[in-house]
């Protein structure tokens, strides 16, 4: 189905099912155990072995040997795999360091081999009397001693936001030199790690020349494309499996170690290979949140409009890996004349860095509006205020370009009044509770809604139950409950009714979980499946399927009602199709919006920093659950919480690794630091974005949400802190005389 103009009326209108807050459909599998991750599908392959990954202790430089007597004749081992017994394989889709073969070694914790053995424990055990032997060479790892070396890059995310080197409109220098008011400040945000709770996991299988990978991937069709070109076989030969995923957040958009070294391995062992990534392998060994350090420049009228507005970031990665498009929101977010986008890129030898969970915004945004409640206060401006005189409907940079929607000021108006923002001392430093300072901050929030073909296969079964099929994945989003309920608003039949398939290479390719694409362009195409199949049944009961209603699993038209299962009383009717886009989202850009409020406590004697409450309204086009999409929101904001305040890979600039590689050394939040959390949707179908009016809305709980902590941060001390997360020895002892 081609998407080329605006949705009018259709079925998902209707919402009997759709914008329901319905439960979970695999809720139950997975508060009972009973939905399998990866490592544990023990019932996929007979006979699996172990294999443990050992990762090299050098950051850069070459093997010159290694030594595998010992290891070999340790009890239980199967087979070992070097990296020096197999070519340098190619990259896969997204990936810039070689996951395995050959000698050169280009970043710390890089595979050199995999040890199979017949349990996990021994596997380990031998893994650790290899002797490798390496040639050291020095290495570039400190960003901040590399900036002035960064070379001006375009790129993009990977994920839809798209930079150049330097985009300009208008005068910038001009502009920002005759600006009565301006700012210009430096933003730091560190490197960060996705921390899913489920860690790189891969099942290998191999019969004759076709390989089997049950895994945990957010985006199967890549990935079964990836696998192929990195291990030189034929696309067919591979299939993938991710039904359940416990976590991505980008981490897993791509093919990693696990996948690549459990394959090799099954294929030595001759016998199906798992491996999963210890937590020091997934830091170190996959992919990062490059850090960035951003330079912001504002400038205004002294009523608060902005004339001159530029952002500008540097980010580091490996020789061809990409820059964090950190300066991509600032195109569009505010009115201004004249403007200046530009990013850097220094070479970099740690690990590769690669999309997180709003990979550009999510950054972007912590320092732009950190900026924006900066100029706010120069301007005495409220900085609800400021931004709402700075809001634009159109493209600033293409004036002729609306936006599809945006109502960004309903977003930040209705946080206002909801939060009790009327209550906030604009003048920093005031406001005690007990031996608590307290402050209250806000930001704007802002991602775009991206559009990616997704195709599905529904079948009217004989026993009148209809199946879906899509390799969509759900990574924890609710991915299999909003595409029931879209088949079962569309063919008119209950809930429980819906059986839904997942994460399969062998069903149709969608959209995959990626860039907050997944629920709009995964349900459109189950729309355009379900589309056809219900012309498929008019056909087959003799109906016009023009007029047909499809409602309480009876087909109605005219004065004929039928019930749905008779039209696969003869036999289970198929019927496949994909969503496609026209040039829409070129015509009109479509982005999601948020106002998102903070409250914080900081201890006056300790700098200790507590969130107290936290409010997010999203503008978001349809929001086809509210209960999954507010979870998925609720999950942003402590994403972002963790930004602000304790997420933070530490560099060791010598050696050449992120050395907090575990949960207990990489801090994220715990339910104790997130205490109230209130979501709003202004409900606002958007007939530009699918069939189903749908946006994206799990990247964008995160957009803004950093920035809002520390504009909360200062409100409660008059303390500014630019280089994030905002620890308590950034705070100390600049506290205010606590007497
Ligand atoms: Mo992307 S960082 O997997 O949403």
């Amino acid at each position: 189905m081609k998407f080329d103009t605006p949705a009018t009326q259709n079925p998902i209108d209707q919402l009997k099912v759709i914008g329901q807050s319905v439960n979970r459909i695999d809720g139950k599998f997975k508060t009972t155990g009973t939905a399998a991750y990866a490592y544990e599908r023990h019932d996929v392959a007979p006979n699996q072995a172990y294999g443990y990954v050992l990762g090299a202790s050098i950051a850069k430089g070459r093997i010159r040997a290694i030594d595998d007597t010992s290891a070999r004749a340790a009890p239980g081992v199967v087979t070992i795999v070097t990296t020096l017994d197999t070519p340098p394989l190619a990259l896969g889709q997204m990936n810039y360091a070689n996951l395995f073969g050959g000698a050169e070694i280009a970043h710390y914790h890089q595979a050199v081999a995999v040890v199979v053995a017949e349990t996990f424990e021994q596997a380990r055990a031998a893994a650790f009397l290899l002797t490798v032997d390496y040639e050291t060479e020095a290495g570039r790892f400190d960003l901040a001693a590399e900036a002035g070396s960064a070379e001006p890059v375009g790129g993009d995310s990977g994920e839809g936001s798209d930079s150049g080197p330097g985009d300009r409109v208008g005068d910038f220098e001009g502009a920002f030199a005759a600006a009565p008011v301006t700012l210009d400040h430096t933003y730091t945000t560190p490197d960060e790690s996705h921390a899913m709770m489920e860690p790189h996991a891969t099942i290998a299988a191999w019969q004759g020349e076709k390989l089997t990978l049950w895994t945990s991937n957010q985006m199967i069709a890549w990935s079964k494309g990836s696998v192929a070109k990195i291990l030189g076989i034929p696309k067919e030969n591979v299939r993938v499996d991710s039904p359940y995923i416990g976590g991505g957040f980008g981490g897993k958009l791509f093919v990693r170690a696990d996948a690549v070294l459990a394959a090799l391995a099954a294929k030595a062992a001759r016998r199906p290979v798992k491996v999963a990534l210890t937590r020091p392998l997934i830091v170190n060994n996959t992919t990062h949140r490059p850090a960035t350090i951003q330079r912001v420049r504002l400038g205004a009228t002294r009523d608060g409009i902005i004339t001159a507005i530029a952002h500008e970031s540097i980010s580091g990665n490996l020789k061809d890996g990409p820059p964090e498009t950190a300066v991509d929101q600032t195109k569009l977010l505010y009115a201004g004349a004249h403007r200046l986008t530009g990013m850097k890129l220094a070479r970099l030898d740690l690990p590769e860095g690669n999309a997180m969970r709003a990979p550009g915004e999510a950054p972007g945004l912590m320092a732009l509006e950190v900026a924006m409640d900066e100029m706010a206060e120069k301007l005495g401006l409220d900085p609800v205020e400021f931004r709402i005189r700075n809001d634009t409907q159109v493209d600033p940079g293409n004036p002729e370009r609306p936006f599809s929607q945006r109502d960004l000021v309903g977003c930040l108006t209705l946080g206002a009044t909801t939060f009790g923002w009327d209550k906030r001392n604009p003048k920093p430093g005031q406001v005690r509770d007990g031996h608590w300072l307290v402050g209250l901050g806000v930001a704007s929030g802002f991602r775009n809604n991206l559009l990616a073909k997704s195709g599905a296969r529904v079948r009217l079964e004989v026993d009148g139950r209809v199946t879906v099929e899509t390799d969509m994945t759900d990574i924890g989003t609710g991915s299999y409950t909003i595409i029931a309920q879209t088949a079962a608003e569309m063919m008119g039949v209950a809930l429980d009714g819906i059986v839904v398939r997942l994460g399969d290479s062998d069903h149709p390719a969608s959209a995959g979980s990626g860039g907050q694409w997944g629920a709009n362009n995964a349900t459109a195409g189950v729309y355009a499946a379900c589309v056809k199949l219900r012309e498929a049944v008019a056909q087959r009961l003799g109906i016009n399927s023009a007029d047909a209603v499809f409602a309480d699993g009876v087909v109605r038209s005219g004065n004929r009602a039928v019930p749905l299962c008779e039209a696969a009383a003869s036999g289970e009717l198929v019927a496949e199709d994909a969503i496609e886009y026209g040039d829409l989202s070129k015509k009109q850009q479509q982005s999601t919006f948020a106002g998102h409020f903070v409250e914080v406590g900081v201890d006056i004697h300790t700098a200790e920093i507590r969130v107290r409450r936290m409010l997010a309204v999203c503008a978001a086009g349809r929001i086809l659950n509210p209960k999954s999409a507010r979870s998925q929101v609720i999950g942003g904001m402590v994403m972002g919480v963790g930004a602000a305040l304790m997420e933070e890979l530490a560099v060791d600039t010598r050696r050449g690794f992120f050395v907090n590689h575990d949960l207990a050394g990489y801090e994220v939040p715990v339910h104790a630091d997130i205490p109230h959390q209130k979501v709003i949707f202004l409900d606002e179908p958007d007939p530009q974005s699918s069939p189903m009016k749908a946006k994206g809305v799990g990247e964008l709980g995160v957009c803004g949400v950093g920035a809002a902590v520390a504009n909360a941060v200062y409100n409660a001390t008059g303390l500014r802190v630019r280089d994030y997360p905002l620890t308590l020895d950034k705070l100390l002892d600049r506290m205010p005389d606590a007497a």
